[in-house]
């Protein structure tokens, strides 16, 4: 029986179900060159694939709480974006996660601690349109708005910095402004001269021109001293990359050719001005696929939201960041409910298709397919029960400061349950190891545990502490 078949027949018995619509399946279906796979939809067991060429754009937008799965979404999709399209990736990664998977992927990382970026490179820019990008960037990171005049003080010192100096770097901008007493404006822009490190003011040693077209690269933003740093780094870099893609012809291809990971970048991705908004909302127009993942959906500019081809919400619980993505996708109760309970890797996904009659369906996946397999734990918490990957949760217990031999006890209590565990027992054991209430009301927040379970999880661990001091108690009576 061929794919086909088997799966009208697959879908054949399963229509009687009563489920919220599925996309119809031909804008689902595609052949491996075409589009990329990510899993099946839940109902109907469709086979999901990626296929720019049935979507509105190619831009994808990630959110869900920490563990949900967005990074190994991504690492999912760029891997088999490697395999059938020979895609190039730049990933801009502001916390360091993508590290050790790219070397181990083969690809290049670059630590921007140890490499530098002259802002003031023009690479292939003419001096106006340069002045014109970094200025857009300083109006979002300086708050420019709110000092007109300093605005007006930088930009004119830009102007005549590239008329005197031959290749110029932010050091001389600042001393340009100091000698001529623009002492606000210089200080503004020494926000971005942390001491100690020169990364800005020093020549470029990164070769912007070839990082379009250099397989996978994974740009550590994280080794960079301040969030003001990594913003403006990642922001240049961007620009850089739509200015390129910009003046390469449009091709009608198969596959994409270059896609552009930016992970937590939460300063530059609900900035209006930004070049990350400016990317989705002019759609087509590139020839790069731009990813934007955040933990936090309301540091997503709703015209990401609304504008993306494609979006992935993987588990959510907050009640305010479910009704931001839900007020721009208009999905149902019950996938806004199924939301908050999804495992690791479980994803509602929202396409705008291109075909006209087609509008915009929100389905569910079931698990991201990706290319490792899962080690689940699951903790059961009242009605509730919330699932984390092994190796993300000892991650968390190791954040949250448990030594790894106190990490090694919560593991065998998890593994004695067969991957199960009930949270008022992981609280006694936190509270053994001398966390406070409070924190260890952060750590389950954290890990997604509905605010109104966190308290019955408390009062249960409560109540077993006095029962047993009950029983303790008569065991002395009687001896
Ligand atoms: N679909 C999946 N199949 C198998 N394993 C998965 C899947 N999704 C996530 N995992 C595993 O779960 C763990 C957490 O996933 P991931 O790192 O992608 O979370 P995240 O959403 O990026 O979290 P953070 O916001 O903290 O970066 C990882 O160990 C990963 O390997
Ligand atoms: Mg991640």
């Amino acid at each position: 029986m061929d794919l086909k078949e088997h799966l009208t027949s697959q879908m054949a018995q399963r229509l009687f179900l009563v489920h919220p619509p599925e996309p119809p399946p031909h804008l689902l279906l595609s052949t491996p060159d075409q589009g990329i796979y990510v899993g099946k939809t839940r109902w109907l067991n469709v086979p999901v694939f990626w296929d720019y060429n049935k979507l509105i754009n190619s831009h994808i937008a990630i959110v869900g709480i920490t563990g949900a799965g967005k990074s190994y979404l991504v690492k999912t999709f760029l891997t088999r974006a490697a395999l059938t399209w020979n895609s190039n990736a730049i990933i801009l990664d502001w916390t360091g996660e993508y590290n050790r998977w790219v070397r181990q992927a083969g690809g290049r990382v670059i630590t921007l601690g140890r490499e530098s970026l002259n802002l003031l490179e023009l690479a292939g820019l003419s001096v106006s349109e340069r002045i014109k990008q970094i200025m857009s960037a300083f109006d979002i990171l300086l708050t420019l708005h709110e000092h007109v005049e300093e605005r007006y003080d930088i930009e004119e010192a830009l102007e005549e910095i590239y008329d005197k100096v031959k290749d110029p770097t932010l050091v001389d901008l600042v001393s340009l402004m100091e000698k001529k007493g623009k002492k606000h404006a210089a200080r503004l822009v020494k926000t971005f001269l942390v001491e100690g490190s020169d990364f800005f003011s020093r020549k470029s040693t990164l070769e912007l021109e070839k990082l379009a077209n250099s397989g996978l690269v994974c740009i550590d933003l994280h080794s960079l001293p301040t969030e003001e740093m990594r913003s403006l780094t990642g922001l240049t870099i961007l620009q850089f990359l739509k200015e390129k893609m910009r003046r390469e012809e449009l091709k009608e291809k198969k596959g994409v050719n270059l896609f552009v990971v930016v992970d937590e970048a939460w300063k530059i991705a609900n900035d209006d001005r930004s070049d990350v908004i400016t990317i989705v909302r002019e759609g087509r127009k590139y020839n790069f696929s731009l990813i934007v993942a955040s933990q936090n959906p309301t540091d997503m500019h709703k015209t990401i939201i609304s504008n993306v081809g494609t979006m992935f919400v993987l588990r959510l619980v907050l009640r305010e960041y479910k009704n931001y993505i839900r007020n721009s996708l208009n999905y149902s109760d019950y996938i806004d409910n199924e939301i908050s309970g999804f495992g690791v890797g479980d994803a509602a996904v929202n396409m705008i298709f291109s075909q006209r009659s087609e509008k915009a369906h929100t389905f569910l996946l079931d698990k991201i397919d990706g290319e490792e397999p899962l080690f689940v734990y699951t903790i059961k918490v009242g009605k509730m029960t919330i699932e984390v990957e092994r190796e993300q949760f000892s991650r968390m217990l190791y954040e949250l400061g448990l030594t790894d031999e106190q990490i090694n006890l919560v593991k065998v209590d998890f593994e004695r349950g067969d991957g199960t565990l009930e949270a008022s027992r992981l609280v006694s054991l936190l509270e053994k190891f001398g966390y406070s209430h409070t924190s260890i009301m952060t750590f389950l927040r954290q890990l997604g545990v509905e605010e109104k379970f966190i308290v019955e999880v408390f009062s249960l661990t409560r109540r077993r502490k006095a029962t047993k001091g009950v029983v303790d108690m008569r065991l002395k009576e009687e001896e």
